[in-house]
C-alpha cells in the first residue's frame, strides 16, 4: 500500500467530534503508509484532543486558524498543493457549512478553494445522522463529486448504540488509498441512506410464455441484476418493491411480488409504478408469447406443434407514457455488439431517463455471472462506464445515477 500513496500530500480535517480521538489513528497509518499529512483542526477539536498529538505524528504541525502570520492565505495555499483533503470525522456543523458554501473557518475555507478529491467521514448521533438537513446537505455534497464514507453502527458517546460512528480508520485510510489510485471508493453496502423515503420499483428476471402447461418460451436471465438493485435500493433507504419472475431469496426489506409472464409483470409493474419514484426495468421480457398457449401438454404423437406467435406488450415503453411527473425511470439493454448505440436508440424510443446498456458477450458480463460491466446513458448524453465489477457495484452505481436525477 505504502507506495501507491508515498509522498501524497493528504490534508486531514479534524472537527469536534468524539470521534477525533480515531482521526490519531488515520493519521498515523497515513504518514506509516508514507502520506504527506498535513492536519488541520477546528477550534472544537481542540477540546477533544490536543493539536500537539497530530502535530507530534502528522507530517507537519497542526493547522488552525485563516489568519496565521507565516502564510496570508493558507486555505488557498492548501487547497492548491492538496492531492486529497480528508475530513474525519465531519460534524454537521461542518457538513451544514460546506454543503451551503460557508466558510467560517480555515477548513471550510480549504475544501472550499480546491480542486482536489474531498473525503468526508461523517461522525454523530444516530438522530443527528437520520436528520433530513444532514442527509439533504450530504446528497448535495456528493452530487458536487464530494465522496462520502459513511458512518457504522456501533456503540456512541453516552452509551447509545446505533449508526453515527465514525468509519473504521483502516477503512477510511483504504478509501484514501483508492481515491489517490483513482479507483473510487465504494460504499460498502447499507452504509449511505441517500434514497431514505423514496419508493423504488424494481423488475428482475426473464418472463415466461407458456406454450402449453409445462413449456415455455424464455431467456437467460438470472434475475441477479434486478435483486441486487431491490438490495441496494433498500439498503441506501428505499421503501422497495420488486416484481420477479425467479424464486430467489427476497432482499432484506424489500417487498417482493412474484410474477411469471410479460402480461402479469406488466400488470404488476403498471399497479406499482402509479406511485414510485423511481421505476427501474431490470427484467428481461420476452418479446414474443404463443397467441393461443395449448390447454393440455403437447404430445410428440400429435406431430411438430404449428406455435403461432405474437407480440408482447412493451412494459417499458408504457411505463414511459404513463409516469408521473418527476419520476425517474430506467431501462436496461442487454446487447450482442454495439452495445452502447443501440442502447441509446432504446433510450429515446422508450422515453426513459437512464439506460443501462451491456454486452453479454464480453467475458463475466450479464446472464447468470456474479459481475457484470456496464455503460449507463442519460438523456441528458451522459455517459458513464462501469468496468468489470460485481452485480452489487453495478447496482450501487445505477442507483447513483438515480439518485443525481430525483434532486
Ligand atoms: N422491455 C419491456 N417490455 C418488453 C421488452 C423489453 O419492458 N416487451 C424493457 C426491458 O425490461 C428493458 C428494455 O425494455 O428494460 C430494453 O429491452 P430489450 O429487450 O433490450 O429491448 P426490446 O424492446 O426488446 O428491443 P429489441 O428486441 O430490438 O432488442
Amino acid at each position: 500500500m505504502s507506495s501507491s500513496i508515498e509522498g501524497r500530500r493528504i490534508v486531514l480535517g479534524v472537527t469536534g467530534g468524539i470521534a477525533a480521538y480515531k482521526a490519531i489513528e488515520v493519521c498515523r497509518r497515513l504518514v506509516d503508509a508514507g502520506a504527506h499529512v498535513i492536519p488541520v483542526m477546528t477550534d472544537d477539536a481542540t477540546r477533544f484532543v490536543g493539536e500537539v498529538t497530530f502535530s507530534a505524528l502528522a507530517s507537519e504541525p497542526v493547522q488552525k486558524s485563516l489568519w496565521s502570520e507565516a502564510d496570508p492565505i493558507p486555505h488557498t495555499h492548501l487547497g492548491k498543493t492538496a492531492d486529497l483533503i480528508l475530513v474525519a470525522p465531519a460534524t454537521a456543523r461542518f457538513l451544514g457549512c460546506y454543503a451551503a458554501g460557508i466558510s467560517d473557518g480555515l477548513l471550510t475555507a480549504t475544501v472550499l478553494a480546491t480542486r482536489a478529491p474531498v473525503i468526508v467521514c461523517p461522525a454523530m448521533h444516530t438522530e443527528m445522522w437520520e436528520h433530513a438537513a444532514v442527509q439533504e446537505n450530504l446528497a448535495t455534497l456528493a452530487r458536487r463529486g464530494v465522496i462520502v464514507v459513511p458512518p457504522a453502527e456501533g456503540r456512541l458517546a453516552g452509551g447509545d448504540a446505533g449508526l453515527g460512528r465514525l468509519a473504521d480508520p483502516a477503512e477510511i485510510v483504504a478509501a484514501a488509498v483508492a481515491v489517490l489510485e483513482g479507483r473510487g471508493y465504494q460504499v460498502p453496502s447499507g452504509r449511505l441512506r441517500d434514497f431514505d423515503g423514496r419508493r423504488v420499483l424494481v423488475s428482475a428476471g426473464g418472463t415466461r410464455e407458456p406454450i402449453d402447461p409445462v413449456r415455455f418460451i424464455s431467456n437467460r436471465s438470472s434475475g441477479k441484476q434486478g435483486h441486487a438493485l431491490a438490495r441496494a435500493a433498500a439498503d441506501r433507504g428505499a421503501d422497495v418493491i420488486l416484481v420477479t419472475t425467479t424464486n430467489r431469496p427476497a432482499p432484506p426489506g424489500a417487498k417482493v411480488v412474484r410474477v411469471d409472464t410479460a402480461a402479469s409483470m406488466e400488470e404488476a409493474m403498471l399497479e406499482h409504478a402509479a406511485n414510485a419514484d423511481v421505476v427501474i426495468m431490470a427484467a428481461a421480457v420476452a418479446d414474443f408469447r404463443p397467441k393461443v398457449p395449448a390447454e393440455a401438454k403437447l404430445s410428440k404423437a400429435d406431430g411438430l406443434p404449428d406455435i403461432l406467435l405474437e407480440p408482447t406488450p412493451d412494459i417499458l415503453r408504457e411505463l414511459g407514457r404513463r409516469r408521473p411527473v418527476g419520476q425517474v425511470l430506467v431501462g436496461f439493454a442487454a446487447e450482442t455488439g454495439d452495445a452502447v448505440e443501440r442502447a441509446a436508440a432504446k433510450l429515446t424510443a422508450k422515453g426513459v431517463d437512464l439506460m443501462v446498456a451491456n454486452d453479454v458477450s464480453a467475458a463475466g458480463v450479464g446472464f447468470d455471472h456474479d459481475t457484470n460491466a456496464v455503460t449507463i446513458l442519460g438523456a441528458d448524453g451522459g455517459r458513464r462506464q462501469v468496468e468489470l465489477s460485481s452485480k452489487r457495484q453495478v447496482a450501487d452505481a445505477v442507483l447513483d445515477s438515480v439518485a443525481g436525477l430525483l434532486d
